[in-house]
């Protein structure tokens, strides 16, 4: 597929670097305007396989930039000891780096199948959910369960809509703590966050751009904290 095959132009193509062309028309393929949740799934798991290779470090960085923020929030002391849920988890990449830095106890969220069979190679996850985050209530997460939450690269168009903080800070214990690592560009054309999911979130303790998320573009990584 070029950049042009569906008769509509590639949204944000056109700054993307030449020798990231065709993995952000495969990246693309998951995010394209008007996706369905199911469409967006099966995509995924499709694409699972070469994922890693697309999405590697340095043309992909949400997996690093998310274990950097939760690493400078909690320090080295503490971090085996608390329970986190990694939604969005796709193959398991920001598990990876979570556990480099001395996370532990990591449990993951995905609705993938095909995404999930590649993470569970990995070995670093407990529990595994698979499930959509935004849907409907997960019954099989209790209220209060998680110390600390984080998405990397689960927004975007078809991905988590904003609903899905609700269920959020059901999951995540009070005075526990939110961590979103998202494509800015995305906070103003995916038309679920446009003018929506900033407002959504209370109690921001930080909001910061960050370089080079993917592709080259720059990122912004929310924390917030979940009311005490
Ligand atoms: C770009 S991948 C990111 C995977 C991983 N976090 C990483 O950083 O490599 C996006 C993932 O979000 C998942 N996803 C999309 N919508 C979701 C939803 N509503 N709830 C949970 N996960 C979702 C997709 O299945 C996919 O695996």
């Amino acid at each position: 597929m070029d950049s042009e095959d569906q008769g509509a132009p590639v949204v944000g193509f056109e700054n993307v670097p030449e020798n990231d062309a065709a993995e952000y028309l495969n990246n693309y393929k998951t995010h394209t305007p008007g996706i369905t949740h199911d469409e967006m799934v099966r995509a995924y798991t499709e694409w699972a396989t070469n994922y890693d290779k697309d999405l590697c470090p340095g043309r992909y960085n949400g997996p690093e930039i998310a274990a950097r923020f939760m690493a400078t929030h909690y320090p080295v002391e503490v971090r085996d000891k608390l329970n986190i849920l990694d939604v969005a988890a796709g193959t398991g990449q920001v598990g990876r780096e979570l556990h480099k830095v001395g996370f532990r106890k990591i449990d993951a969220l995905e609705p993938s199948p095909g995404m999930l069979q590649v993470l569970k190679r990995r070995n670093i996850y407990g529990t595994l959910y698979q499930v959509a985050l935004g849907l409907e209530r997960i019954n099989a997460i209790a209220t209060d369960a998680y110390d600390a939450l984080v998405i990397a690269g689960g927004m975007g168009e078809g991905h988590i809509p904003v609903r899905g903080l609700d269920e959020i800070v059901r999951i995540v214990k009070p005075g526990g703590t939110v961590f979103i690592v998202m494509r800015e560009e995305y906070l103003s054309y995916v038309t679920e966050y446009v003018g929506k999911l900033e407002p959504y979130m209370e109690n921001l303790l930080d909001r910061a751009i960050v370089e080079n998320y993917s592709f080259g573009k720059s990122g912004v990584v929310f924390k917030y904290q979940v009311e005490k």
